[in-house]
Protein backbone atom coordinates (compact mmCIF):
# COMPACT_ATOMS: atom_id res chain seq x y z
CA UNK A 1 0.00 0.00 0.00
CA UNK A 2 2.81 2.31 1.08
CA UNK A 3 5.71 0.69 -1.70
CA UNK A 4 6.37 3.72 -3.72
CA UNK A 5 5.59 6.75 -1.99
CA UNK A 6 7.61 9.29 -0.97
CA UNK A 7 7.74 10.55 2.81
CA UNK A 8 9.38 13.49 4.21
CA UNK A 9 10.81 12.76 8.20
CA UNK A 10 11.41 16.11 10.20
CA UNK A 11 13.97 15.35 12.53
CA UNK A 12 15.07 11.99 10.72
CA UNK A 13 18.14 11.67 12.00
CA UNK A 14 17.86 10.39 14.95
CA UNK A 15 15.59 8.89 18.02
CA UNK A 16 11.72 8.39 17.23
CA UNK A 17 12.60 10.34 13.43
CA UNK A 18 14.89 7.77 12.57
CA UNK A 19 12.90 4.91 13.86
CA UNK A 20 9.87 6.22 11.76
CA UNK A 21 12.46 6.77 8.57
CA UNK A 22 13.92 2.98 8.81
CA UNK A 23 10.09 1.49 9.46
CA UNK A 24 8.86 3.54 6.22
CA UNK A 25 11.48 2.70 4.31
CA UNK A 26 10.86 -1.16 5.32
CA UNK A 27 7.45 -0.99 3.82
CA UNK A 28 9.26 0.42 0.43
CA UNK A 29 8.52 4.56 1.22
CA UNK A 30 11.50 6.33 -0.30
CA UNK A 31 12.68 8.88 2.28
CA UNK A 32 13.72 12.35 2.34
CA UNK A 33 15.42 13.03 5.72
CA UNK A 34 15.41 16.36 7.61
CA UNK A 35 18.22 17.10 9.84
CA UNK A 36 19.31 20.54 11.82
CA UNK A 37 23.10 20.12 12.01
CA UNK A 38 24.16 16.48 12.31
CA UNK A 39 25.30 15.48 8.28
CA UNK A 40 26.81 12.03 9.27
CA UNK A 41 24.22 11.11 11.05
CA UNK A 42 21.69 12.12 8.67
CA UNK A 43 23.34 10.37 6.03
CA UNK A 44 23.75 7.05 7.90
CA UNK A 45 20.00 6.68 8.51
CA UNK A 46 19.56 7.31 4.58
CA UNK A 47 22.19 4.44 4.07
CA UNK A 48 20.71 1.76 6.03
CA UNK A 49 17.24 2.87 4.27
CA UNK A 50 18.72 2.45 0.90
CA UNK A 51 21.10 -0.71 2.00
CA UNK A 52 18.36 -2.78 4.15
CA UNK A 53 15.44 -2.11 2.32
CA UNK A 54 16.32 -0.83 -1.69
CA UNK A 55 14.81 2.56 -1.25
CA UNK A 56 16.12 6.01 -2.29
CA UNK A 57 16.79 8.00 0.47
CA UNK A 58 18.17 11.38 0.81
CA UNK A 59 19.21 13.81 3.46
CA UNK A 60 18.61 17.72 3.88
CA UNK A 61 20.00 20.31 6.34
CA UNK A 62 17.06 22.66 7.04
CA UNK A 63 16.34 24.46 10.04
CA UNK A 64 12.38 23.56 10.21
CA UNK A 65 11.34 27.23 12.24
CA UNK A 66 12.12 29.07 8.99
CA UNK A 67 9.91 29.03 6.42
CA UNK A 68 11.63 30.40 3.32
CA UNK A 69 14.44 27.51 4.15
CA UNK A 70 11.50 25.13 4.66
CA UNK A 71 10.28 26.38 1.03
CA UNK A 72 13.49 25.64 -0.59
CA UNK A 73 14.05 22.18 0.93
CA UNK A 74 10.31 21.27 -0.22
CA UNK A 75 11.01 22.23 -3.48
CA UNK A 76 14.29 20.95 -3.64
CA UNK A 77 12.65 17.26 -2.39
CA UNK A 78 10.27 17.31 -5.22
CA UNK A 79 12.38 17.87 -7.38
CA UNK A 80 14.44 14.66 -6.43
CA UNK A 81 11.82 12.51 -6.09
CA UNK A 82 9.13 13.46 -8.30
CA UNK A 83 6.35 14.12 -5.57
CA UNK A 84 5.86 13.82 -1.54
CA UNK A 85 2.83 11.47 -0.23
CA UNK A 86 3.60 11.46 3.22
CA UNK A 87 4.68 14.25 6.02
CA UNK A 88 5.89 13.46 9.24
CA UNK A 89 6.20 16.51 11.25
CA UNK A 90 8.68 14.87 14.22
CA UNK A 91 11.64 17.58 14.30
CA UNK A 92 11.12 18.74 18.35
CA UNK A 93 13.52 20.36 21.08
CA UNK A 94 12.67 21.18 25.08
CA UNK A 95 14.11 24.08 26.72
CA UNK A 96 12.52 23.47 30.47
CA UNK A 97 12.11 25.15 33.15
CA UNK A 98 9.23 26.87 35.34
CA UNK A 99 7.30 29.33 33.47
CA UNK A 100 7.34 32.09 36.04
CA UNK A 101 11.82 32.45 35.60
CA UNK A 102 11.57 31.47 31.60
CA UNK A 103 13.37 33.52 29.32
CA UNK A 104 11.94 34.94 26.44
CA UNK A 105 14.21 33.02 24.08
CA UNK A 106 13.31 29.09 25.34
CA UNK A 107 10.11 30.30 24.59
CA UNK A 108 10.03 31.35 20.91
CA UNK A 109 12.82 28.66 20.22
CA UNK A 110 10.47 25.69 21.57
CA UNK A 111 7.20 27.39 19.69
CA UNK A 112 8.93 28.33 16.54
CA UNK A 113 10.67 24.77 16.41
CA UNK A 114 8.14 22.30 17.40
CA UNK A 115 4.66 24.41 16.37
CA UNK A 116 5.72 27.27 13.24
CA UNK A 117 8.13 24.18 12.01
CA UNK A 118 4.76 21.16 11.62
CA UNK A 119 3.02 24.84 10.04
CA UNK A 120 6.22 25.28 7.58
CA UNK A 121 6.16 22.25 6.04
CA UNK A 122 2.40 21.50 5.94
CA UNK A 123 2.14 24.78 4.32
CA UNK A 124 5.13 23.95 1.97
CA UNK A 125 3.90 20.67 0.77
CA UNK A 126 -0.16 20.80 0.54
CA UNK A 127 -0.30 22.26 -2.55
CA UNK A 128 1.63 18.75 -4.04
CA UNK A 129 -1.32 17.05 -2.04
CA UNK A 130 -3.96 18.90 -3.20
CA UNK A 131 -2.58 18.17 -6.94
CA UNK A 132 -2.17 14.95 -6.34
CA UNK A 133 -5.54 14.59 -4.67
CA UNK A 134 -3.72 12.38 -1.79
CA UNK A 135 -1.36 13.30 1.37
CA UNK A 136 -1.52 12.12 4.76
CA UNK A 137 0.10 14.45 7.33
CA UNK A 138 1.71 12.97 10.91
CA UNK A 139 2.45 15.27 13.56
CA UNK A 140 4.49 14.16 16.50
CA UNK A 141 3.15 15.83 19.68
CA UNK A 142 3.43 14.36 23.20
CA UNK A 143 0.82 13.63 25.76
CA UNK A 144 2.04 16.68 27.88
CA UNK A 145 0.38 18.35 24.91
CA UNK A 146 -2.92 17.30 26.14
CA UNK A 147 -2.13 16.74 29.87
CA UNK A 148 0.25 19.95 30.68
CA UNK A 149 3.42 19.39 32.54
CA UNK A 150 5.46 21.82 35.14
CA UNK A 151 8.28 22.60 33.94
CA UNK A 152 7.17 22.53 30.66
CA UNK A 153 4.53 25.34 29.37
CA UNK A 154 6.55 26.08 26.34
CA UNK A 155 6.79 22.01 25.22
CA UNK A 156 3.57 21.48 26.04
CA UNK A 157 1.90 24.57 24.64
CA UNK A 158 3.87 23.80 21.54
CA UNK A 159 2.30 20.52 21.55
CA UNK A 160 -1.70 21.70 22.17
CA UNK A 161 -0.75 23.50 19.72
CA UNK A 162 0.03 20.90 17.23
CA UNK A 163 -2.91 19.02 18.10
CA UNK A 164 -5.24 22.02 17.04
CA UNK A 165 -3.07 22.18 13.89
CA UNK A 166 -3.58 18.59 13.21
CA UNK A 167 -7.10 18.96 14.10
CA UNK A 168 -7.74 22.29 12.06
CA UNK A 169 -6.16 20.87 8.94
CA UNK A 170 -7.91 17.56 8.86
CA UNK A 171 -11.00 19.62 8.91
CA UNK A 172 -9.64 21.75 5.78
CA UNK A 173 -8.03 18.93 3.87
CA UNK A 174 -10.21 15.98 4.42
CA UNK A 175 -12.48 16.34 1.50
CA UNK A 176 -9.57 16.93 -0.88
CA UNK A 177 -8.34 12.99 0.59
CA UNK A 178 -5.50 14.58 2.55
CA UNK A 179 -5.60 13.40 5.95
CA UNK A 180 -3.66 14.80 8.58
CA UNK A 181 -3.74 12.95 12.67
CA UNK A 182 -1.15 13.35 15.41
CA UNK A 183 0.84 10.74 17.58
CA UNK A 184 1.21 11.79 21.00
CA UNK A 185 4.09 9.37 22.46
CA UNK A 186 4.91 9.43 26.74
CA UNK A 187 8.24 8.49 27.71
CA UNK A 188 9.98 7.06 24.92
CA UNK A 189 13.60 5.95 25.13
CA UNK A 190 16.04 8.84 22.82
CA UNK A 191 18.39 11.19 23.44
CA UNK A 192 15.73 13.74 24.39
CA UNK A 193 14.67 11.61 27.80
CA UNK A 194 18.24 10.16 28.60
CA UNK A 195 17.93 12.85 31.61
CA UNK A 196 14.69 11.30 32.75
CA UNK A 197 15.91 7.68 33.73
CA UNK A 198 14.70 8.35 37.38
CA UNK A 199 11.86 10.52 36.62
CA UNK A 200 9.09 9.03 39.52
CA UNK A 201 6.61 9.33 36.58
CA UNK A 202 7.72 6.63 34.97
CA UNK A 203 7.05 4.15 38.26
CA UNK A 204 3.22 5.13 36.98
CA UNK A 205 3.31 4.34 33.27
CA UNK A 206 0.09 1.39 33.52
CA UNK A 207 2.18 -0.81 30.91
CA UNK A 208 5.71 -0.69 33.20
CA UNK A 209 7.94 0.24 30.84
CA UNK A 210 9.40 3.17 28.71
CA UNK A 211 8.46 3.25 24.77
CA UNK A 212 10.78 2.56 22.75
CA UNK A 213 11.34 4.65 18.97
CA UNK A 214 9.64 1.58 16.93
CA UNK A 215 6.45 1.29 19.44
CA UNK A 216 6.10 5.09 18.02
CA UNK A 217 7.08 3.91 14.56
CA UNK A 218 4.76 0.75 14.17
CA UNK A 219 1.61 3.86 15.13
CA UNK A 220 3.15 5.97 12.43
CA UNK A 221 2.85 3.28 9.67
CA UNK A 222 -0.36 2.42 10.45
CA UNK A 223 -1.72 5.98 10.58
CA UNK A 224 -0.24 6.25 7.09
CA UNK A 225 -1.82 3.17 5.96
CA UNK A 226 -5.19 3.99 7.49
CA UNK A 227 -7.53 5.45 4.95
CA UNK A 228 -10.88 6.52 7.41
CA UNK A 229 -8.78 8.02 10.15
CA UNK A 230 -7.91 11.34 10.34
CA UNK A 231 -8.18 14.47 13.08
CA UNK A 232 -6.93 11.66 15.40
CA UNK A 233 -4.63 12.16 18.07
CA UNK A 234 -2.63 8.60 18.88
CA UNK A 235 -2.04 8.31 22.08
CA UNK A 236 1.71 5.84 22.79
CA UNK A 237 2.58 6.16 26.20
CA UNK A 238 2.16 2.79 27.50
CA UNK A 239 -1.56 4.06 29.12
CA UNK A 240 0.06 7.12 31.14
CA UNK A 241 -2.52 9.80 30.18
CA UNK A 242 -5.82 7.71 30.05
P1 LIG B 1 15.67 13.82 19.60
O1 LIG B 1 16.18 14.99 20.34
O2 LIG B 1 16.40 12.51 19.70
O3 LIG B 1 15.47 14.17 18.07
C1 LIG B 1 14.92 15.38 17.65
C2 LIG B 1 15.26 15.59 16.22
O4 LIG B 1 14.76 16.85 15.79
C3 LIG B 1 16.76 15.60 15.96
O5 LIG B 1 17.04 14.88 14.78
C4 LIG B 1 17.08 17.09 15.76
O6 LIG B 1 18.19 17.32 14.94
C5 LIG B 1 15.79 17.55 15.08
N1 LIG B 1 15.62 18.99 15.19
C6 LIG B 1 15.56 19.74 16.30
N2 LIG B 1 15.43 21.05 15.98
C7 LIG B 1 15.39 21.11 14.62
C8 LIG B 1 15.29 22.17 13.68
N3 LIG B 1 15.17 23.45 14.07
N4 LIG B 1 15.30 21.87 12.36
C9 LIG B 1 15.42 20.60 11.95
N5 LIG B 1 15.52 19.54 12.78
C10 LIG B 1 15.51 19.80 14.11
O7 LIG B 1 14.18 13.66 20.08
P2 LIG B 1 13.14 12.44 20.03
O8 LIG B 1 12.97 11.97 21.41
O9 LIG B 1 13.47 11.50 18.95
O10 LIG B 1 11.81 13.26 19.68
C11 LIG B 1 11.23 13.33 18.40
C12 LIG B 1 9.88 14.01 18.53
O11 LIG B 1 9.06 13.28 19.44
C13 LIG B 1 9.97 15.43 19.09
O12 LIG B 1 9.03 16.25 18.44
C14 LIG B 1 9.58 15.25 20.54
O13 LIG B 1 9.04 16.43 21.09
C15 LIG B 1 8.56 14.15 20.44
N6 LIG B 1 8.36 13.42 21.67
C16 LIG B 1 9.39 12.69 22.24
C17 LIG B 1 9.16 12.01 23.42
C18 LIG B 1 10.21 11.19 24.07
O14 LIG B 1 9.93 10.65 25.15
N7 LIG B 1 11.38 11.01 23.49
C19 LIG B 1 7.86 12.08 24.10
C20 LIG B 1 6.88 12.86 23.41
C21 LIG B 1 7.14 13.50 22.24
Amino acid sequence: MLKGKTAIITGGSRGIGEAIACEFASLGVNIAVIYAGNKQDAEKVCQKCEKNYGVKAKAYQCDVSIFETVKETVANIRDEFGTIHILVNNAGITSDGLCAMMKEDAFDKVISTNLKGAFNFIRHCTGMFLKNREGCIINIASVVGLTGNAGQSNYAASKAGLIGLTKSVAKELASRGIRCNAIAPGFIRTDMTESQADNPLLAAIPLGRMGETADVAKAAAYLATAQYVTGEVLRVDGGIAM
